[in-house]
């Protein structure tokens, strides 16, 4: 299925955001407020996304996409580096199950080839076990950029279209990481810095923007709640006057 673009058309602009994408940010600070090492903000992290992929299901959302390691995150010390990277793999070992049984597609999207041969094994035996599965799509972003997206689209696009000497936007999309899917309608970000961090930068474009200050293990249902209540009051006017958006012209 492909998707309308934000620039080439103008896309829906559905009531329940269609797809949510969240910077999950601030488990350091969450952990350090309370006198606990970082890791352990990492690991309430991760029970916050159970409840978000859950409250997601119970709303209709259909696709959420998580950045849980961004292209620069290797620039932390390395034992935080290989903690997140071991929290990665179980959960990816405690939770593909459950996942599976309640009708959700899980996708790893990124350069994986800088990760080990074991997480890229699991990534792909769960990509393949949920591939079926339509109730939900959970994107979760590892060792992915915004930048790297651009660039390895870029590459294929190229390499797909010999001689041609003008791209076009439709060239180059059905080459980015997340094809698959439509434009976020709305992106939060948690952890009160309000920047893009080299996340979804092609796929942001006409997104909806919502900054809270609530670090990500925090982060609830209920806080969920009001980021969509924030999105549903806003016009969606993809460059049209609010005139045209009354008339749906
Ligand atoms: C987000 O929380 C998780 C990852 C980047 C892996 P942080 O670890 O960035 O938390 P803060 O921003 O330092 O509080
Ligand atoms: C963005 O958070 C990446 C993830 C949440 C995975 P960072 O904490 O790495 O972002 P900066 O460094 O504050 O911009
Ligand atoms: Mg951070």
């Amino acid at each position: 299925m492909i998707f309308k673009s934000s620039t080439t058309a103008v896309p829906e602009a559905p009531s329940v955001p269609r797809h949510i994408a969240i910077i999950m940010d601030g488990n350091g600070r969450w952990a350090t407020k309370r006198l606990l090492p970082r890791v352990a903000g990492h690991v309430k992290g991760v029970d916050a996304v159970r409840k978000i992929v859950e409250a997601c299901v119970e709303r209709g959302v259909e696709y959420l996409t998580l950045f849980a390691f961004s292209s620069e995150n290797w620039r932390r010390p390395a034992d935080e580096v290989s903690y997140l990277m071991g929290l990665f793999v179980s959960a990816l070992e405690r939770e593909v199950s459950k996942m599976h049984a309640n009708n959700i597609r899980l996708k790893v999207v990124g350069d994986l080839s800088r990760f080990d041969a074991k997480l890229q094994d699991m990534i792909a035996n769960a990509e393949r076990r949920t591939a079926g599965n339509s109730r939900l799509t959970v994107s979760v972003c590892a060792n992915y950029g915004g930048r790297w997206d651009i660039m390895q689209a870029t590459s294929k696009m190229i390499a797909a279209n010999p001689g041609v000497a003008d791209y076009t936007e439709d060239m180059l999309a059905p080459h980015l990481a997340m094809a698959y899917a439509p434009e976020p309608d709305l992106f939060i970000r948690t952890g009160g810095e309000e920047r893009i961090s080299n996340f979804l930068l092609w796929q942001l474009a006409y997104s909806e923007l919502y900054f809270t200050d609530a670090f990500w293990p925090d982060f609830s249902p209920a806080s969920l709640d009001t980021a969509i209540a924030s999105y549903q009051s806003r016009e969606r006017r993809f460059g049209r006057t609010g005139e045209q958006v009354a008339k749906k012209t």
